[in-house]
């Protein structure tokens, strides 16, 4: 039975492909993001800073309470992160303000829009957000 050996050669192969396409679609931050040090302490004043700038700025598209769910981001392909998850919330500090300077695909790249000190507002913001 030759012809089944290519089959199931064939159905591995798409297997693998399907497996790294996954893989792929994970934003990962390069590895020296991980050691940025975030220079704003987590104070109430800057949460509540954070807060009043996720809700003008990205709320639209990540939702209000930052499910990934606000309006503007349904018809996105990939679509905004539900920023609540282990997968976000596992992330450095550095990571995170990586991501949101730079940005990718429908992502704003945030770096000439918001000062630094806006953006590390934000990441101590939604560290509140934690399920
Ligand atoms: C126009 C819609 C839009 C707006 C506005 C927006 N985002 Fe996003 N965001 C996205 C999309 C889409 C992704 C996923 C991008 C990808 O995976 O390629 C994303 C991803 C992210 C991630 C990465 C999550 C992960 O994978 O680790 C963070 C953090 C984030 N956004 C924070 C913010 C912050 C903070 C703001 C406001 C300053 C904001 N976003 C505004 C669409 C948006």
């Amino acid at each position: 039975m030759k012809n089944f050996k290519i089959i199931i050669g064939v159905f591995l192969l798409f297997g693998l492909f399907s497996f790294i396409e996954i893989q792929d679609d994970i934003w990962k931050a390069p590895a020296e993001s991980k050691k940025i040090k975030n220079p704003v302490a987590n104070s109430s004043e800057s949460i509540a800073k954070g807060k009043k700038l996720f809700r003008s700025r990205c709320a639209v598209c990540h939702g209000t309470k930052g499910l990934g769910d606000g309006p503007g981001g349904k018809a996105l392909d990939p679509k905004p992160e539900s920023l609540i998850t282990d997968l976000v919330q596992n992330q450095t500090d550095g990571e995170i303000f990586w991501k949101v300077t730079n940005g990718r695909n429908d992502m704003i790249k945030w770096g000439p829009i918001l000062s630094e000190k806006q953006r590390w507002d934000l990441v101590n913001y939604m560290r509140t957000l934690k399920e």
